[in-house]
């Protein structure tokens, strides 16, 4: 399964998409540009903000609480950002393609 991750400028980078990992680490382990994963996973840092395309999000699901706090804070949030690193890859998510937002490049 493959998930892609689309800058901001449109630069596309596939990777490995490892069942049970979180789309963070999917991106760091694949060294995609602007998914910096500060704070490790504990979702406190936002520098794992991806905006997940619309058809998506239904099957990846929506932010949760902890989520939101960080992503509040965030003037770039659409209504359908995550934060990668709470987002326990799952091998349905076969072709999933998110968007990275413009401060993360
Ligand atoms: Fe820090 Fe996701 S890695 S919020």
């Amino acid at each position: 399964a493959t998930v892609t991750f689309v800058s901001h400028d449109g630069e596309k980078y596939e990777a490995a998409l490892i069942e049970g990992q979180s789309l963070m680490q999917v991106a760091v382990n694949e060294a995609v540009p602007g998914i910096d994963g500060d704070c490790g996973g504990e979702a406190a840092c936002g520098t794992c903000h991806v905006i997940v395309n619309p058809e998506w999000s239904e099957l990846v699901g929506r932010s949760g609480p902890v989520e939101e706090e960080m992503l509040c804070m965030n003037p770039e949030r659409q209504q359908t950002s995550r934060l990668s690193c709470q987002m326990r890859a799952r091998e349905e998510w076969d072709g999933l393609t998110v968007q990275l937002p413009e401060f993360q490049m």
